[in-house]
């Protein structure tokens, strides 16, 4: 079991103000921030990020999406972190998230949904490296 996570707040959650209200809950969740950078995806960038999804139907709107606005990405620490994170976010739709949940909170819709979690702690390494080199992590 590895002890990180990654995360970013989706350009929705950053357009709509929400980066400290969202931050304050990941650490109130007990999570500690390793890494933390502002930045804008751009066609290449994230669709590599979201390789993985490639086949999928809403591929094009996800890249759209992704690419409207800044993000805050960020590398977490916590005992059990790829799974509490998910737990702490809630369900890919904020309809189905759990009450106080951060998607059930901030987002708009089953694509602006306001944060992304890593799903497996193999996950984790990637995104966290594909964001952060190791002069940006502490
Ligand atoms: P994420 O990777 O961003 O943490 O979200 P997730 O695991 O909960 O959901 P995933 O299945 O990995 O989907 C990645 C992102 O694609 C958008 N999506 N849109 N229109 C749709 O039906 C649809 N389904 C997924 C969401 O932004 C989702 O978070
Ligand atoms: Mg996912």
């Amino acid at each position: 079991m590895s002890n990180i996570t990654f995360t970013m707040i989706k350009p929705d959650a950053v357009a709509n103000g929400y980066t400290g209200k969202i931050m304050d809950q990941i650490i109130e969740a007990g999570f500690t921030i390793r890494a933390m950078k502002y930045t804008k995806l751009n066609v290449e960038t994230a669709g590599a990020f979201y390789n993985i999804h490639k086949e999928r139907p809403f591929f094009g709107d996800l890249v759209s999406f992704m690419t409207s606005g800044p993000i805050v990405a960020a590398v977490l620490e916590k005992n059990n972190a790829v799974a509490d994170f998910r737990t702490l976010i809630g369900a890919t739709d904020p309809k189905k998230a759990e009450e106080g949940t951060i998607r059930n909170r901030f987002a708009e819709s089953i694509e602006a949904n306001a944060v992304h979690g890593s799903d497996s702690d193999e996950n984790a390494a990637n995104e966290a490296s594909f964001f952060f080199n190791m002069f940006e992590r502490f």
